[in-house]
């Protein structure tokens, strides 16, 4: 399009990022405390209707190529499938694609490749049912993994897994998850943690790096940079496992920043753009929207939210502040 969703920097987003929920049924001690968060109201989120109106904005007048679903948790929400099947229908189609935990995936997986559902990634840390009990506070590993297989049998693929590395808790079962990867087919990527907790625990001295990912890898498989995978804007580098044609990601948010290349764009499930993971304000595209702005207008006001888009997430500066929202009220 002649007026996509360009920053200061010249970045140019074509990839959306939308939560339909904020809730999850799993507490993971990265995430959320086991309490849960004070969620939002059912008058605060936007419909579904009104999620497929702002989707078709951006894609229809803003450029976005790729669409992905998140949360908190998008099994979660009820009309999950419809707003996937009116997403798919959008001309010209997007590619569209579920982050999730897998809790529920066996039952709608058929459903969602219906829907024309091209690919998921899941949220596993851990194929060992003491640890995940510790790390998610939940007693779901089994059906994560149900999850993950019927996401594979239908055709959701490629399946990606993430990771997320708790020293201390799950670091040293590295190795193992990635073997548990290759045998099933899935595509491990590795994940640093970022300061998005609800609790503000994350902790620079205690995080586990990408560094100390890929020498505890090399203990087992011998990984070279994937040189032929042209990164672009992805956030994991990938890295050949014993000379292939196996890989495994690493996405080191915090060690490695990819901020110069992003090409990504956030839509909160209460209707505020973000422009960035990290950002300290958002812009209100739901009142517009219920005030009865047409299609241009909201164009106009997505397209002006990209403007205070900084150069990067800030972690490694010394005045960091943590965002407001946490990663579940985003969409990681
Ligand atoms: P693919 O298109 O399959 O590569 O998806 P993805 O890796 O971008 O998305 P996914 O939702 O699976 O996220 C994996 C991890 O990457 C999560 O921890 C996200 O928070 C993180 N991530 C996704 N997008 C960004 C981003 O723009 N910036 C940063 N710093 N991290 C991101
Ligand atoms: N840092 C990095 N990744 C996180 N995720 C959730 N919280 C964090 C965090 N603080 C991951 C989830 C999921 C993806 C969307 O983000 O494990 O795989
Ligand atoms: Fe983009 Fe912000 Fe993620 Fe950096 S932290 S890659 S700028 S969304």
């Amino acid at each position: 399009t002649q007026h996509g969703l360009a920053d200061r920097y010249g970045r140019v987003a074509t990839d959306l990022r939308v939560s339909l929920t904020d809730r999850c049924n799993l507490r993971c001690t990265y995430c959320m405390p086991e309490e849960g968060l004070d969620w939002l109201g059912k008058p605060e989120l936007l419909t579904d209707d009104e999620v497929i109106r702002l989707v078709s904005v951006a894609v229809t007048h803003l450029g976005v190529r790729e669409v992905r679903y998140t949360g908190g948790e998008p099994l979660l929400r009820r009309g999950l499938v419809g707003i996937v099947a009116r997403t798919t229908a959008l001309e010209p189609r997007p590619e569209v694609s579920l982050t999730t935990n897998g809790i529920g995936l066996a039952r709608q997986a058929a459903a969602l490749k219906e829907a024309g559902l091209d690919r998921v990634n899941v949220s596993l840390d851990t194929i060992r049912p003491d640890t995940f009990q510790q790390l998610a506070r939940r007693d779901r590993l089994k059906d994560v993994l149900a999850g993950l297989a019927a996401a594979r049998e239908a055709g959701l693929t490629p399946v990606k897994v993430n990771a997320v590395l708790m020293r201390g808790v799950n670091d040293t079962e590295a190795p193992e998850l990635l073997e548990f990867c290759l045998d099933h087919g899935y595509e491990l990527r590795f994940i640093e943690q970022m300061p998005l907790d609800a609790q503000h625990g994350w902790n620079r001295a205690t995080m586990v790096t990408a560094d100390e990912i890929l020498a505890k890898l090399s203990e087992r498989f011998t990984l070279t940079p994937d040189d032929a995978s042209k990164r672009g804007s992805a956030p994991a580098e990938s890295f050949v496992i014993d000379g292939g044609p196996r890989a495994v990601g690493i996405i080191a948010s915090v060690t490695r920043p990819f901020c110069g290349d992003c090409d990504r764009v956030r839509l909160t499930a209460d209707g505020q753009v973000r422009d960035c993971l990290f950002a300290r304000t958002e812009s209100d595209l739901r009142t517009a929207l219920r005030d009865g702005a047409d299609d241009a207008e909201l164009a106009d006001r997505w397209r002006r939210a990209m403007a205070n888009k900084l150069p990067g997430h800030g972690i490694n500066d010394p005045s960091f502040l943590q965002p407001v929202r946490p990663m579940s009220a985003i969409g990681g």
